[in-house]
C-alpha cells in the first residue's frame, strides 16, 4: 500500500491543515494498523523523499519500498517538456503553491508559474461526458460560467476552479512535490544559466549510494551531451 503524506506531487488526501502532518507518522500508523491486524501488506511511503538517506530511513523504520516522484520528473526520460523541466529547476519554494483550483475537493501542489492558474478556457471535456456532482453540477462549468468579460471582450482568467484533463493534456499543470526547489542541487548549471537534464539511471544510483544526505551531481560526460543536445 502506497501512503501518501503531506508533500508529493499532486493531489494531497488531506485539507488545508496539511501542513499538521508528517509522513514518518501516518506511515508508521499504518504499519501498526497492518501489524495489529496481522495483515502482510507491504507499506510504501511517498512525499519529499528527496535523497538516499530519506529513503534508508524509512525502509530501516520497516516499509516495503518507497515511492518517488519529482526527481525523476526532470529526467532526460520524463515527458515533460524541456521548458518545464527547466521551471521545475529554477523554483524557489515560495514559487510552490498548494491550491484550490482542483474540482476533486482536494488541495493541488504546483508551480505558481502553471499556466492553468492564468487560463480563461472552457471545460473541454463534454464529448466524454462532465463530472457531475449529486446536483447534476460541474464545477469546472459553474467557474467558467461565473467568469466575467474583460474590457476587451475576452473572458477573464477562470479563478475558482480549473478543467483540470484540459490542462493536463496541454501540459499546463507544473504539478511538483514540495522539495521541487532543492532540484537545483541535484545537477550542474550549464554557462547559458540553465540546467543540465540528468538521465533516470543517475537519479535511481544517486537514490542507491549516495550516503549521509549528499546528493552526487551527474558527471562531466553527461554535461556536456546535455549540453550538446538541447
Ligand atoms: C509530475 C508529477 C505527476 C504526478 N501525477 C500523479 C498522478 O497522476 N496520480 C497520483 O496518484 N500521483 C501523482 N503524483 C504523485 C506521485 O505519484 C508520488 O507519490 C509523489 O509525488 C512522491 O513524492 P515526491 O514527488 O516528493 O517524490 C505525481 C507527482 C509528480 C511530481
Amino acid at each position: 500500500m502506497v501512503v501518501e503524506g503531506p508533500l508529493p506531487g499532486g493531489h494531497l488526501g488531506f485539507g488545508d491543515d496539511w501542513r499538521e502532518y508528517s509522513l514518518k507518522d501516518i506511515t508508521a500508523d499504518v504499519q501498526r494498523f497492518f501489524g495489529d491486524a496481522t495483515l502482510d501488506i507491504p507499506v510504501i511511503p511517498a512525499g519529499g523523499i528527496f535523497t538516499g538517506t530519506d529513503a534508508v530511513e524509512f525502509l530501516r523504520a520497516g516499509a516495503g519500498a518507497v515511492q518517488v516522484a519529482t526527481r525523476f520528473a526532470v529526467s532526460r526520460e520524463a515527458g515533460l517538456p524541456a521548458k518545464v523541466k527547466q521551471h521545475y529547476f529554477q523554483a524557489n519554494e515560495e514559487d510552490v503553491v498548494v491550491s484550490s483550483v482542483s474540482p476533486t475537493g482536494y488541495p493541488l501542489r504546483m508551480l505558481v508559474t502553471s499556466p492553468c492558474l492564468n487560463s480563461n478556457v472552457k471545460p473541454q471535456c463534454e464529448p466524454f461526458g462532465y463530472a457531475l456532482n449529486a446536483q447534476g453540477k460541474c464545477a469546472y462549468l459553474d467557474a467558467y460560467e461565473a467568469t466575467g468579460v474583460g474590457k476587451n471582450g475576452r473572458k477573464l482568467v477562470v479563478r475558482d476552479k480549473v478543467c483540470l484533463c484540459y490542462h493536463f493534456s496541454k501540459k499546463n499543470c507544473y504539478t511538483c512535490g514540495h522539495y521541487v526547489y532543492r532540484l537545483k542541487d541535484t545537477t550542474n548549471r550549464l554557462a547559458d544559466g540553465s540546467f543540465q537534464i540528468p538521465y533516470a539511471e543517475h537519479i535511481f544510483k544517486d537514490y542507491q549510494l549516495s550516503p549521509d544526505h549528499q546528493i552526487a551531481l551527474p558527471a562531466e560526460d553527461f554535461l556536456l551531451l546535455a549540453s550538446s543536445e538541447r
